[in-house]
């Protein structure tokens, strides 16, 4: 876990839904792939102010945890019945085996140790348990990305390409994996604009530290612009990795 990233996620309580256009899709899909039936016990990791939640809670009568490490995003969460645990999703203080699906969209992603907790995550299933996993992939942000290295304005949070997290879920003994991946493009009117967005949504976070200035932050608007500028605006790009799959029996 890293306390950067729960603080980005504090400070975007309250703007996250509007600006979170592309989580609100994955949401949605990430939905439609748990399938029809009821799901039992849910744990849902890094559940945020609930998108994802209020699709799947209205379908189970068990228990439903929604974990998330930033308290101030589960504040916000207005799923009633809905049990909120603020803790770090890379070592969650649960009872291996003791549940029946495992969700999470748009979060894992922000693991720091991703092929220690993508496992830790599975075995709170029970044998036969399900689950739909969302991340964010290499390639997602890389406009402001490639601007931010030629500006030296900062840093975006590394992302990891699709198969390595494919690789981490497929080395759980057991596991059955089906794995999809997708592609979203978002335009801005201006760099401003688009870095805005990514801040209200808690996603502005690069793990690095802050090089402030105006000088490098003008330097990095004109470079994003001038590279990626078009008649639809400047896009911002975000690819998806979803994996549904089930554990041993
Ligand atoms: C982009 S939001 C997604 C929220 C929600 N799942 C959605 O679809 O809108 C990412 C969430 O993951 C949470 N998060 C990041 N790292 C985490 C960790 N190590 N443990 C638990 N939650 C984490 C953040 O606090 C944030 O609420």
């Amino acid at each position: 876990m890293d306390k950067g990233v729960r603080r980005a996620f504090d400070r975007a309580r309250d703007t996250y839904r509007e600006a979170a256009r592309v989580q609100a899709e994955v949401a949605v899909e990430c939905a439609r792939l748990a399938g029809g039936g009821p799901l039992g016990r849910v744990l849902e990791i890094g559940a945020g102010c609930g998108l994802l939640t209020e699709l799947l809670a209205p379908r189970t009568a068990g228990p439903y945890v929604a974990l998330d490490l930033s308290l101030a995003m589960l504040g916000a969460l207005p799923v009633p019945g809905v049990l909120r645990l603020a803790a770090d999703g890379e070592a969650p203080p649960l009872r291996p085996g003791s549940f029946d699906f495992l969700a999470s969209a748009s979060a894992m992603q922000w693991f720091v140790r991703p092929e220690v907790a993508l496992p830790t995550c599975l075995d709170l299933l029970r044998p036969g348990g399900g689950f739909v996993l969302v991340l964010f992939t290499e390639g997602t942000l890389a406009e402001p990305a490639w601007a931010a290295r030629v500006s030296g304005f900062g840093s975006f949070w590394p992302l990891r390409p699709a198969g390595a997290y494919e690789s981490m879920l497929a080395a759980v003994p057991g596991v059955l994996l089906q794995v999809e991946e997708r592609e979203y493009v978002l335009h801005f009117p201006s760099a401003r604009e688009a870095l805005r967005s990514l801040r209200r949504s808690g996603a502005g976070f690069g793990g690095g530290r802050p090089r402030p200035g105006k000088a490098r932050y003008r330097a990095f608007l004109s470079a994003y612009e001038e590279r990626f500028g078009g008649e639809r605006g400047l896009p911002l790009t975000y690819r998806a990795v979803f994996f549904r799959g089930s554990v041993g029996r």
